[in-house]
């Protein structure tokens, strides 16, 4: 085959590749997700009867939502949530926030962090 044949077929697969890939991490994050679910919501105005709600969780400053009664731990925290000090804090939540009052025990495999996360950062825009 000529080389630039090869390159381009190369090219194909990874630009095909690439997407399913997010897409397949996504779909394990909403699944993730249903462990959250109970607590949190992650539209914008969404409910929130055990837990903030997430929406714009991304970029902002932990313990602001609106409407919902934050530990001072959170409040005082001064973290500005990424997806590496989110995925610290879902990981164990009582050791990233030890006064928190998440009343969860943590994702320990990355693989379902990264997924909740991926998927959180789409769902919550
Ligand atoms: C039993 C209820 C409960 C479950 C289950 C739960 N959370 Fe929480 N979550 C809370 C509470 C309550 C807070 C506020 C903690 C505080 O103020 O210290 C919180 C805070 C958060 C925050 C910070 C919110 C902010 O605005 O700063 C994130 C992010 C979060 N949770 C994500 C998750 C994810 C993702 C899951 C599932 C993997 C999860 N939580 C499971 C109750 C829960």
């Amino acid at each position: 085959m000529p080389r630039t044949v090869v390159l381009g077929l190369g090219l194909l697969t990874a630009v095909a590749f690439v997407p399913q890939v997010r897409g397949a991490d996504i779909a394990l994050g909403e699944q993730v997700f249903k462990k959250c679910e109970r607590c949190h919501t992650v539209d914008a105005g969404g409910a929130q009867a055990e837990g903030p709600n997430l929406h714009g969780i991304f970029g902002r400053k932990a313990g602001t939502a609106p409407g919902w009664q934050f530990s001072d731990a959170m409040k005082a925290s001064n973290v500005v949530w990424n997806r590496q000090n989110m995925d610290e804090y879902l990981a164990k939540p009582k050791e990233f926030m030890p006064d928190g009052t998440m009343n969860f025990p943590g994702l320990r495999k990355p693989e379902e962090r990264q997924a909740v996360i991926d998927y959180l950062e789409q769902a919550t825009k």
